[in-house]
């Protein structure tokens, strides 16, 4: 047998498997490690999208092999979505496919359009598959560096001019030409939002580059000012280039039932659902019954999450400030991007948070995690609750009052790190 297959060769350790170990480790050493670590919300679904479930469970039929692209009442409601929520007119039929959830989706598309060698432009640091989806399915990745409001200094104009120039500098001098553009607003981890006139540039660089756009959208409704994140498909014509993913995990606090949209151009949710008719029979009936009462019902359950979200979010910045940590606070996302406090710059994002397990009792994903631009930052997840939260600061606080030095000697610097 070859020892180590084509594929897996391509993919390091996952993230949060790296933190995950850490975490069971201290853990099974009697620690009570305070997790925001992965984003994985904690809040329960809301009880009708549940009721909705059991009662179709206990339906006949409800058992078999469900639609792959989605039962049409689900995709009805996801155009329903899009009409009120973003003014974008929707065909379900040809212009909407469920997924199993936003990152299945994605993976699966990037299957679906990418062959061997294309070349495709991924922001810097970003979640993880959209730079693994790609890799997966042979393509050679262009990395464009993100930094954001809420992210690194940064010595250019602003960060969305920033990282259209990025894009085009990256096409002038790739070969082959990049096949698409990854856009992913708020974004995880940096929790940087855009506003309409950024998406109608980047759709206009795009089509004269020639780019196809995938925009991951799965923050869409988590955000913490009067303003809601836009959708690309908003911009006039994006719909001739663009796809777009929603997700229904965090909006509805659902991520293991694990249910997403992919919708946008015709020719694009084509390829995806050929791909996807080969590969599943579509989510459980009942999970796609209950996801289209969770579109179609009341949506004060959104705005709950989001208030419980903002209340983290504040609570997190003003404790840590007094703890000695400055956070700036997040304008979206369920994350804070957090610069290394000075004193621990230097170790690293990855030292940093192993330092912070061993420590202080607190998981965080190290920056680094997310790509190389995200070196110098660790992520923090608003999923545990306030009172938790607190004692996060307060352990921050003693950590913090001891010495780096004395710190630095506990945990040996490797001399390599893996993504
Ligand atoms: C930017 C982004 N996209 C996609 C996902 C995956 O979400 P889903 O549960 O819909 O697969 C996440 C989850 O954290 C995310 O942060």
């Amino acid at each position: 047998m070859i020892e180590e297959f084509h594929r897996v060769k391509r993919l390091p350790p996952y993230v949060f498997a790296e933190v995950n170990r850490l975490k069971a480790g201290a853990r099974a050493r009697g620690a009570d490690i305070i997790d925001l670590g992965m984003g994985n919300p904690d809040m329960p679904t809301p009880q009708h999208i549940v009721d909705k479930l059991i009662e179709t469970v206990a339906k006949p039929r409800t058992n078999r092999y469900s639609a792959s692209k989605g039962i049409p009442g689900l995709r009805k409601a996801q155009a329903a979505y899009y009409a009120r929520r973003f003014g974008v007119k929707l065909n379900p039929e040809t212009q909407i496919v469920a997924t199993l959830g936003s990152k299945e989706g994605f993976a699966n598309m990037a299957q679906a359009i990418t062959a061997p060698g294309d070349v495709i432009l991924v922001p810097n640091p970003t979640y993880p598959i959209h730079e693994f989806g790609f890799i997966m399915s042979g393509a050679a990745i262009r990395h464009i560096p993100m930094v954001g409001r809420a992210s690194a200094p940064f010595t250019g104009s602003d960060p969305e001019t920033e990282f259209l120039r990025g894009i085009e500098r990256a096409v002038k001098h790739s070969i082959p030409k990049p096949l698409a553009v990854v856009l992913s607003y708020p974004s995880n981890p940096t929790a940087m939002t855009v506003g309409l006139d950024f998406y109608a540039e980047a759709v206009q660089l795009a089509k004269k580059l020639d780019l196809i756009i995938l925009s991951d959208l799965a923050y869409a409704e988590i955000y913490f000012d009067d303003d809601p994140p836009p959708s690309v498909l908003q911009v006039p014509g994006a719909i001739d280039i663009t796809v777009e993913f929603t997700s229904l995990s965090k909006t509805y606090a659902m991520p293991g039932w694990r249910m997403g949209f992919a919708v946008g151009n015709e020719r694009l949710i084509g390829a995806l659902a050929r791909v996807k008719s080969y590969l599943d029979y579509g989510a459980f009936t009942p999970v796609q019954v209950a996801a289209a009462a969770a579109l179609n019902g009341p949506q004060a359950c959104i705005e709950e999450i989001r208030a419980i979200y903002k209340s983290r979010r504040d609570c997190l910045v003003e404790s840590f400030a007094r703890a000695g940590w400055v956070v700036p606070p997040p304008p979206a996302s369920m994350f804070a991007w957090a610069p290394i406090p000075e004193a621990y710059r230097e170790v690293g994002s990855v030292e940093f948070s192993k330092l912070l397990v061993e420590k202080a009792d607190i998981a965080v994903s190290p920056g680094l995690a997310f790509g190389e631009y995200g070196e110098g930052f660790v992520r923090i997840a608003l999923v545990e609750n306030e009172h938790r939260i607190r004692q996060a600061a307060r352990n921050i606080k003693k950590f913090l009052a001891r010495s780096r030095e004395s710190m630095h000697n506990v945990i040996p610097i490797p001399q390599k790190v893996s993504r």
